[in-house]
């Protein structure tokens, strides 16, 4: 039997469109589905957007349109850009949905009879004018740590700090401008703490006879929170609020991350009752892996694993649904090294890419560097073009084209025998192809793609040394022969590549005349000789930098446009940010101690082990050389580096490092260590010189 696998990626908020960071997301959910059902799993894809909430009120409100007009349009958006990048979810529906409205009572009831729903009166801002209490992202004030005027009521752009509504200075009302008064209402909270044992077990590690995968660090995190004590989830909001109505409560809400994980149950009953199956077969079957089992497996960003981690999986127990057993946590898109930028471009919508470049370069360039951590993705421009016309259009579709179209053109189009000196290389790619259904499995598809490059490369290289241009001229069936080889690997290549480039596999399918899908079994199986070969079609094209360049300024555009309809602000203007507070003063004596030269970087290499380190040789003339440690790594490769003149401490005390002794200091500017930049010289500065 096979086994039964619901995937799903984060609900996509409905308060504007996708941007890359959720195609991201996206892409890698699909190329494990994908890819999961080449290996003959039952898979199911549940996906929707996640409608409720204030910011999406907010939204409206600034468009002078109805809730439920922009999550309709949303929903389109959306949807044309998932579509455009060909995610392969089973259904895209929506929390606004009478079935998620049932599955929350459902839930919120079950957690009621446990008693595992206390009402307790909490303080809140309250406007007499808008009548109405003021959520969080309705009410805006000063910030009660840094001063900034006109931030959120939950969170400060400038300094970044998280504070109640309550504590804003000079509160007032979003809507209408008015100072808010503190009002008491009734709040329903689930005191996380009483399933405080069951989410230890359900943490527990697979190898500790627990039955949930998550990643070493997340698992460590969750469980930090959990030492921490659990703190009481308020799930309740005062209306006017777009979202469900609770059941017994009226003029109260759920609270949206109540109710959109249920969005998951919610998609999977309307993607039964279109196919005839059974919603407890998925939600209310044990959870593990194996036959007859139920795996749930959750796709999220690092963001958001309080809420899949700690309610989530207590919702479920406590409701009697089928709790997560795996859930897979990726990192932030960053565009060149920086979060993604309105200003700069990078703030990249999906439907413009669709509208510039194919799909398929960004499917692959995103599997080809995703793996199971959470480290930030960072989507350099240049790496991005270099890597598709490297491996992607230099290898893998190389490999194709050369042999296929070699046959088809000079060879009549038809496979001959494996010779024997080819037998060892598919041989060998074999071994390789029986490694990718568990890299997959375990969402590690850069891994699984580099082995896949390897396999186009072991096979070039048999091409290129058995030389069958030339080879033709006097034997035209060991031709065939070597460039049957070539063609068996495209196969195998092509398995490898298909749940992250779809109709690559479809292409390859048609060429060899494939009578099955492709799949990790039957990618090894040997071709007939004989075989007549289809057409064949081009499988991937060279990727233009100008294409992306072009793309850069279309999403400067989007983001005036953007604006034009309300949207929310810029990025945070360049002064946002908060600098250290001046040391205190001192005397122009106490600058004397230091002594400053110019030195000229002339090595620098990473150190091993060290995340943060940079180990440079500094030049300082006729004072000779230094060796500096520099914990500037994560600003700077080493080469950025060689070459520039800068300002070093020079009679600081040589310190030994667990790598080595560092002779002295270069003056760098930044207070994070990402962000350091390196105060440098005009280089017609002589190394050794005193700066004063
Ligand atoms: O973080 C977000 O964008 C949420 N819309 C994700 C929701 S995931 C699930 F719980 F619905
Ligand atoms: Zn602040």
């Amino acid at each position: 039997m096979a086994n039964k696998v619901l995937v799903t990626a984060a609900l996509t908020y409905a308060n504007g469109p996708a941007h890359l960071g959720h195609v991201l997301e996206a892409i890698q959910t699909d190329v494990y589905v994908r890819a999961r059902r080449m290996m003959g799993d039952e898979v199911i894809f549940m996906w929707a957007d996640d409608t409720h909430g204030t910011p999406i009120q907010i939204r409206a409100l600034r468009e002078g349109i109805d809730p439920e007009q922009l999550i309709a349009r949303v929903y389109d958006e959306h949807v044309k850009a998932y579509d455009g990048f060909q995610i392969g979810y089973d259904i895209f529906y929506t929390t606004h949905s009478e079935e998620n409205r049932k599955h929350a009572a459902a839930i919120f009831e079950a957690l009621r009879e446990r008693g595992d729903i206390e009402e307790r009166d909490v303080e809140q801002l309250y406007s007499e004018v808008d009548q109405m209490f003021l959520p969080d992202r309705m009410v805006q004030g000063t910030c009660p740590v840094c001063k900034t005027p006109d931030q959120d009521g939950d969170s400060c752009e400038s300094c970044g700090s998280t504070y109640r509504p309550t504590e804003l200075i000079e509160p007032r009302s979003v809507i209408s401008g008015d100072t808010p008064v503190l009002r008491s209402s009734e709040h329903l909270f689930v005191p996380l703490a009483r399933h405080e044992a069951f989410l230890r077990e359900w943490l527990k590690p697979v190898s500790d006879g627990g039955t949930t995968i998550l990643q070493d660090s997340v698992r460590n995190f969750v469980l930090s929170w959990v030492d921490g004590g659990l703190r009481d989830w308020d799930i309740s909001r005062e209306a006017p609020y777009f979202g469900i109505e609770i059941p017994g409560y009226p003029g109260k809400y759920f609270y949206v991350w109540f109710d959109a994980p249920i969005g998951y149950i919610a998609a999977t009953e309307k993607w039964c009752e279109l196919h005839g199956q059974d919603l407890q077969d998925w939600w209310k079957a044990p959870p593990g892996r194996g036959d007859g089992q139920t795996e749930i497996v959750h796709v999220i960003g690092k963001d958001i694993v309080y809420f899949h981690c700690l309610f989530w999986p207590a919702m479920l127990h406590a409701a009697g649904y089928t709790v997560p057993s795996r859930v897979q946590v990726h990192g932030w898109l960053k565009v060149n090294g920086e979060k993604m930028s309105k200003r700069r471009g990078t703030f990249i919508l999906a439907n413009t890419y669709l509208e510039h470049a194919d799909p398929a370069y960004l499917r692959y360039y995103l599997a080809a560097r995703l793996s199971s951590n959470q480290d930030d993705f960072d989507l350099a421009m240049d790496d991005f073009v270099a890597r598709v016309n490297a491996d992607l259009v230099g290898k893998a579709a190389n490999l194709a084209s050369r042999s296929i179209k070699f046959i088809n053109s000079k060879l009549g189009g038809t496979l001959g025998p494996i010779p024997e000196d080819g037998v060892p290389v598919i041989d060998a790619v074999r071994e390789k192809l029986l490694e990718v259904p568990d890299l997959y499995r375990n969402f590690d598809s850069a891994k699984a793609l580099r082995l896949a490059m390897e396999m186009a490369e072991t096979c070039d290289a048999y091409i290129n040394e058995h030389a069958p241009w030339k080879v033709i001229k006097t034997d035209p069936e060991r031709a065939r022969a070597i460039l049957t080889v070539g063609v068996q690997v495209s196969k195998m290549v092509g398995a490898v590549l298909q749940p992250v480039i779809p109709e690559w596999g479809e292409k390859i399918g048609r060429m060899l005349k494939l009578e099955q899908p492709l799949t990790f079994a039957n990618a090894a199986e040997p071709l007939a000789e004989g075989l007549e070969l289809g057409a064949y079609e081009t499988l991937a094209e060279r990727l233009q930098s100008a294409t992306l360049d072009a793309l850069i300024e279309a999403s400067k555009a989007d983001v005036a446009a953007d604006r034009a309809v309300g949207a929310a602000p810029e990025d945070a203007p360049s002064f946002a940010y908060e600098v250290e507070p001046l040391a205190p003063e001192v005397g122009i004596e106490a600058l004397g101690q230091i002594d400053l030269r110019v030195g000229k970087i002339v090595e620098c290499e990473p150190v091993p082990k060290a995340k943060k380190l940079l180990r440079l040789t500094v030049d300082l003339g006729p004072l000779g050389q230094r060796n500096v440690f520099s914990g500037i790594s994560q600003s700077y490769a080493p080469e950025q580096l060689l070459g520039k003149h800068v300002v070093m401490f020079a009679n600081l005390k040589p310190r030994t490092m667990r790598f080595g002794v560092s002779e002295g200091m270069i003056m760098a500017a930044g207070q994070s260590d990402d962000k350091v930049t390196v105060i440098e010289l005009d280089p017609r500065s002589l190394p050794g010189d005193k700066i004063s």
